[in-house]
C-alpha cells in the first residue's frame, strides 16, 4: 500500500522554478516539493552566464528592447503578452533576489554588474548591449542556494529523491501525483488541490549535451502519457559553445567578455554570418554557422570537427574573475589553458523550448483551443508559455523560471485556498503497480544501456541543428525500431533500495516519448525557423507556420498534431538581421 500524503499544493521538481514557486506557494498554503534529485543538485545548478533584466546599471538600457530582442530572437515565434510580462518583471525579479541575499558581482560604485550575452542589443539591435546580471559564471548555483534557504525559512516540506510516476486527475481536474522512493522503493500517493511541475528538459536524447543525466523529460513524459498535449517540441536549442566531444558548456558569458569564435584558419567566422553583432549573434545562427564551417571543411583539429572558442585576448583577470568555472573546465577536461590557446568546441544540445504548455500564470492548456487544466500549473524549462518561441536568448532561462515560477507559485496558492481537495481516482496506485511488475517481468533480452545510446546517436545526427525530411524519417523509423525493442527491456535488479536499473528504465521511457514528439513536429514543420532549421525548407514561412504545434498522444499509430496561433503585439516579424 503506497503511502498518502495530504498538501494545498504539490511541486514537482526542486530547480529554480520549483524553488521559486514554491516560496510563493508555501508563504500562503500547505505545500511540499517532490523531487527526483537533492533540491540543490537540480541542474539549475549548471547555469551559468547570467539572469538578464533591463536595470540600465552599466549602460542605457529598457524593459522594451529587452521584449524586442527576445521576441526577435524567438523568430516571432514567442507570444508577446508573455514576453511583455517576463521583461517588464526582470527588473523587480532580480532586485527580490538581491534582497533575499544572493551575491551577484558588484561594480565598483556597488550595483549589480552586468554584462553582454547573445541577441540582447540596445535600441532594437543597433550593437549589444550589458543586460545579464551574474555571479561569476555561477549564477544557476547562488539562484539555486538562494532560493532553497528561503523555501526552508517559509517551512515548504522537502521530498527528495522521489521520481514522479503519474498524474493523478479526476474528471478533468488534477488531484495529486504518485511518485516513488527512490531510497526504499515504496510508492507514495501526493493528494493535492494544486500541483506544479518544474521538471527540467530533456537534453539526454542526445549524444552531445549540456544536460545532467537527470534531464530525461520526467514532467513532460507523464502529461504526454496522460493524453494531454505538448508544445512546440520540434524547437531544441544547441548552444554553441560546448567542449569538444563532452558537450559540457562553457558560458556565452565568455564569448560578451570579449572572447572570439574562430574556425581551422584563425577567421573569426561569425563575421560572415551576422556583420552586426558577430559572435554575439543569438544561438541558432551561431550553432548553424558552425555546423556550416564543419560541413565546409574549416573546422579544426586532426578531424576537422571544431571549432575555437579564442579567449587570449580577453584581460586574465576577466577571465579567472569572473570566468573561474569554465577556465577550470577547459584545463581539467580537455588540458586546454584558455589563456593561451583556443578551447576546442562544438554545438551542444542545451535547452528544449517547448514543453507543457500553460497560461501566463502557469496553468496547464488542455487543448489548442486554450482550454485549462484546473488544478494543474507547470513552470520552467518543462513548460512553454511561450516566451522563448523558436529560439531562446541567453540569460533569459533563468529569468523565465524567476519570474513565470513566481507567477505559478502564487496562482496555485490562490487556488488551493478557494477549493477543496478532490477524491483521489478509484485504484489510484494500481496502475502504476502493474506498470512497475511489467517492467521487472518483462522478456527482457534487449539492453537499457544500447537503447539509449542508439536513441542519442540517431538523434544526433538526424534531427539536431540541421534537418531534412529524409533525415528526420529516418530518425523516426530508428525510435519506432527502439520503442519497439524498449518493450523486450526487463529491469534485472529487484532490490528495493536505489534501484537506479529501474529509474534509469523509466527515465528512457520519457526520452523515447519526447524523441518521438519532436521528431514527428519537426517534420511536419515544413519550414525553417530559430533552432528547427530544415536543409530542404530554408526560409522561414510566416504566411502558414507562425504558429504553435500541440502535439498528443493517441491509443494508437502516430501521436496527432493541431496548432494555435502566435499571440502578436507591437512587434511584426521581419528578417531576422544581425
Ligand atoms: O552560456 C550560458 O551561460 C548559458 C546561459 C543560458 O542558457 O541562459
Amino acid at each position: 500500500m503506497a503511502q498518502v500524503h495530504e498538501y494545498d499544493s504539490v511541486i514537482v521538481g526542486a530547480g529554480g522554478a520549483g524553488l521559486r514557486a514554491a516560496l510563493e506557494a508555501g508563504k500562503r498554503v500547505k505545500t511540499a516539493v517532490v523531487s527526483k534529485l537533492y533540491p540543490t543538485r537540480s541542474h539549475t545548478g549548471a547555469a551559468q552566464g547570467g539572469m538578464c533584466a533591463a536595470l540600465a546599471n552599466v549602460e542605457d538600457d529598457s524593459w522594451e528592447w529587452h521584449a524586442f530582442d527576445t521576441v526577435k530572437g524567438s523568430d516571432f515565434l514567442a507570444d508577446q503578452d508573455a514576453v511583455d510580462i517576463m521583461c517588464n518583471e526582470a527588473v523587480a525579479s532580480v532586485l527580490e533576489l538581491e534582497r533575499m541575499g544572493l551575491p551577484f558581482n558588484r561594480t565598483p560604485e556597488g550595483k549589480i554588474d552586468q554584462r553582454r550575452f547573445g541577441g540582447h542589443t540596445r535600441d532594437h539591435g543597433e550593437a549589444p548591449v550589458k543586460r545579464a546580471c551574474y555571479a561569476a559564471d555561477r549564477t544557476g548555483h547562488m539562484i539555486l542556494q538562494t532560493l532553497y534557504q528561503q523555501c526552508n525559512k517559509y517551512g515548504v516540506e522537502f521530498y527528495d529523491e522521489f521520481f514522479v510516476l503519474d498524474l493523478l486527475m479526476v474528471d478533468g481536474h488534477c488531484s495529486g501525483i504518485v511518485a516513488y522512493e527512490i531510497a526504499t522503493g515504496e510508492l507514495h500517493i501526493f493528494h493535492a488541490k494544486a500541483v506544479l511541475f518544474a521538471t527540467g528538459g530533456y537534453g539526454k536524447m542526445f549524444k552531445i549535451t549540456s544536460n545532467a543525466h537527470t534531464l530525461t523529460g520526467d514532467g513532460p513524459g507523464v502529461v504526454y502519457r496522460k493524453g494531454l498535449p505538448l508544445e512546440d517540441m520540434e524547437f531544441f536549442q544547441f548552444h554553441p559553445t560546448g567542449l569538444y566531444r563532452l558537450g559540457i558548456l562553457l558560458s556565452e558569458a565568455a564569448r560578451g567578455e570579449g572572447a572570439i569564435l574562430r574556425n581551422a584558419d584563425g577567421e573569426r567566422f561569425m563575421e560572415r554570418y551576422a556583420p552586426t553583432i558577430k559572435d554575439l549573434a543569438p544561438r541558432d545562427i551561431v550553432s548553424r554557422a558552425e555546423f556550416f564551417e564543419i560541413k565546409e571543411g574549416r573546422g579544426a583539429g586532426p578531424d576537422k570537427d571544431y571549432l575555437l572558442l579564442d579567449l587570449t585576448d580577453v584581460d586574465p583577470e576577466v577571465v579567472e574573475k569572473k570566468l573561474p568555472d569554465i577556465t577550470e573546465f577547459a584545463r581539467t577536461y580537455l588540458d586546454v589553458d584558455p589563456l593561451k590557446e583556443g578551447v576546442p568546441i562544438v554545438p551542444t544540445a542545451h535547452y528544449a523550448m517547448g514543453g507543457i504548455p500553460t497560461d501566463v500564470n502557469g496553468q496547464v492548456l488542455a487543448n489548442h483551443n486554450g482550454d485549462l487544466v484546473p488544478g494543474f500549473y507547470a513552470a520552467g524549462e518543462c513548460a512553454c508559455v511561450s516566451v522563448h518561441g523558436a529560439n531562446r536568448l541567453g540569460t533569459n532561462s533563468l529569468l523565465d523560471i524567476v519570474v513565470f515560477g513566481r507567477r505559478g507559485g502564487i496562482a496555485m496558492a490562490e487556488y488551493a485556498s478557494t477549493h477543496k481537495l478532490l477524491k483521489l481516482p478509484e485504484d489510484t496506485e494500481r496502475s502504476v503497480q502493474q506498470w512497475l511488475a511489467a517492467i521487472c517481468d518483462g522478456p527482457g533480452e534487449e539492453s537499457t544501456y544500447e537503447i539509449r545510446s542508439t536513441l542519442q546517436e540517431e538523434m544526433m545526427d538526424k534531427a539536431s541543428v540541421l534537418r531534412t525530411d529524409e533525415s528526420l524519417s529516418e530518425a523516426l523509423e530508428a525510435i519506432d525500431k527502439l520503442r519497439d525493442r524498449f518493450t523486450r527491456t526487463r529491469v534485472k535488479d529487484t532490490c528495493k533500495i536505489f534501484n537506479t536499473e529501474l529509474v534509469e528504465h523509466i527515465e528512457l521511457g520519457y526520452l523515447l516519448d519526447m524523441a518521438q514528439a519532436l521528431v514527428v513536429s519537426a517534420k511536419a514543420r515544413t519550414e525553417s525557423r530559430g533552432g528547427h532549421y530544415r536543409e530542404d525548407h530554408q526560409m522561414r514561412e510566416d504566411d502558414h507556420w507562425l504558429k504553435h504545434s500541440f502535439i498528443t498522444k493517441v491509443p494508437e499509430g502516430l501521436p496527432q498534431l493541431a496548432y494555435k496561433d502566435v499571440v502578436m503585439g507591437r512587434y511584426e516579424p521581419v528578417e531576422r538581421k544581425y
